[in-house]
């Protein structure tokens, strides 16, 4: 089984990236499930409900968010509508034991979890990633696919949980940074990335115009985030699983700048 994950869809124009090269990707990796974070596709913080459509109507299986789910608070009311929307369930405002997201395949389930990160968080979760995830996988069959992205800040935090649940999952995937990194690996079938960087605009300083950082950070003002309107990089991975064993055995880096082909 090959699973898609593209990392933070950042406003306007990760948007048009993604309708652009997920079927290209789909068709090049032959994969067989799609899983994309849409935390930053609405103006660079949230999701609306008519970006949760596009994102189905461009092929995308599940959807998952992270600190800013629920910036746009339209989406709180048709939660019941988004079957394929995975919330993080430590969000303060995550309704209680919702968010996680199951599907089957040949007989084996697959959970897609979202969790929020406590190191350098805003809004700091309800409950830490760890206590979150043990109780879940109290709930679980132990032969079930666990797939978590893990939304948050600080690598050592995300190599901690790895390190942690490699055992119980197939892949534990970071997001949130925008800045993809270069430490995929395979440990005891799960697969690993700190973070999967962005579709997001590549000028820009993770995903906002750039003019507007630099006066924040020059001259110490907060602006009304802008993103920029620079065209998209792709970046996230593609993680192979055993058909037998339903463990991870493969994870690629995939990130195409603007300019470049597949
Ligand atoms: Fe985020």
């Amino acid at each position: 089984m090959k699973i898609l994950f593209l990392a933070d869809v950042v406003g306007k124009s990760g948007r048009a990236a993604l309708s652009k090269y997920l079927p290209l990707l789909k068709q090049e990796y032959q994969i067989d499930f799609v899983i994309v974070n849409g935390e930053n596709s609405a103006h660079g913080k949230g999701i609306t409900m008519r970006i949760y459509n596009a994102f189905k109507t461009y092929g995308v299986d599940c959807i998952t968010l992270g600190n800013h789910a629920f910036s746009k608070r339209e989406i709180l009311d048709h939660l019941d509508e988004c079957a394929d929307l995975a919330y993080p369930n430590n969000h303060p405002l995550t309704p209680a034991h919702q968010g996680i997201r199951t599907y089957g395949f040949d007989g084996v389930k697959l959970h897609v979890v979202n969790v929020l990160g406590k190191s350098f968080m805003s809004p700091e979760p309800v409950v830490s990633p760890f206590e979150l995830m043990d109780q879940f996988l109290s709930t679980i069959s132990s032969e079930d696919m666990v797939f978590v992205d893990f939304h948050g800040e600080t690598t050592a935090e995300k190599r901690a949980f790895f390190e942690c649940y490699k055992q119980n999952c197939i892949a534990v995937v970071g997001t949130h940074t925008h800045v993809q990194t270069a430490d995929e690996m395979v440990d005891e079938g799960c697969a690993f990335i700190s973070d999967a960087g962005m579709v997001g605009p590549y000028q820009s300083v993770l995903g906002r115009e750039i003019k507007q950082c630099i006066i924040m950070m020059k001259e110490n003002v907060s602006l009304r985030y802008r993103v920029s309107e620079a065209e998209a990089m792709v970046c996230g991975v593609v993680i192979t699983t055993d058909d037998t064993t339903h463990r991870a055995i493969a994870i690629e880096r995939i990130q195409i700048r603007p300019g470049e082909s597949l």
